[in-house]
């Protein structure tokens, strides 16, 4: 089904680092580690208790220290390392995929272990203890108060154009752990599908968009994509 020059985009979310012991952002409750999503992931919960925010993802970014990548992370670097034209596009903060060995790589919503300036926009990888605590960190490049490089509810996720060009020229696009509530990405669907591609998608629940995707393989991808990689690759060595 997926052969050596076979174009495929993969899209993920937060099911994928789910078995790596990270917590999913739409648990039952509606609630993200306790806080509403609006107090922690909006440019207005910064601008009103900027404190909180740091305090928030701080913590998050000293987590990072202590999960490691899970067999769904390894598989697809594996799937990557396979393919001629590979883009893995993420919904993830965290440097799961890229410890797994992932190259081709976007992080559409920014990226934990990196800070970025609110005065002159340096963004720099921040990750030594002294920039783990409560207290905010300052930029190395003009003094002022460095923020976490997350995209927030209202902001402009990153690197669309090269996403929505490698999804108009994809064969195969595979959605993997993304409940499909949020804008741009639950859309990247559409846009693969509208070109043609076959569309497949890997998750423990059935997303918002289910109905959209040629295959749901339903179940947990630290479980089942190491065994669908080895599946596609087999039966493409064979042909
Ligand atoms: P969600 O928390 O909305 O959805 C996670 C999905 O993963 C759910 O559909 C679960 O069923 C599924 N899931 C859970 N465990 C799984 C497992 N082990 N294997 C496979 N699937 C599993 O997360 P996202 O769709 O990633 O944005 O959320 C999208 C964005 O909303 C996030 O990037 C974040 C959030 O606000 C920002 O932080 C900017
Ligand atoms: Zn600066």
């Amino acid at each position: 089904m997926i052969a050596k020059n076979t174009r495929v985009v993969v899209l993920t979310g937060a099911g994928i680092s789910a078995e790596s012991g990270i917590r999913t952002f739409r648990a039952s409750d509606g609630l993200w580690e306790e806080h509403r999503i609006e107090d922690v992931a909006t440019p207005q919960g910064w601008r009103d208790n900027p404190q909180l925010v740091w305090s928030f993802y701080q913590q998050r970014r000293r987590q990072l220290l202590e999960v490691e990548p899970n067999p769904g992370h390894i598989a697809l670097a594996e799937l990557e390392r396979y393919l001629d034209d590979f883009l893995l596009v993420t919904q993830n903060v965290d440097d799961l995929h890229e410890r797994a060995g992932s190259n081709n790589l976007i992080h559409m919503h920014g990226e934990l272990e990196k800070l970025r300036c609110e005065d002159c926009g340096h963004i720099e990888a921040m990750m030594d203890e002294e920039h783990l605590t409560d207290v905010f960190v300052a930029c190395t490049n003009c003094g002022s108060r460095l923020r976490p490089h997350i995209v927030w509810f209202g902001e402009i996720p990153l690197q669309t154009h090269e996403i929505e060009n490698a999804l108009s020229q994809c064969d195969v696009f595979i959605a993997i752990g993304t409940s499909g509530h949020v804008y741009p990405a639950s859309n990247y669907l559409h846009k693969a599908s509208m070109h043609g591609a076959r569309t497949i998608c890997i998750n423990l629940d059935p997303p918002e968009n289910i109905e959209f995707f040629n295959d749901f393989f339903q179940g947990k991808s630290g479980e089942l994509l190491p065994e669908l990689v080895e599946q596609w690759i087999k039966d493409s060595t064979v042909e």
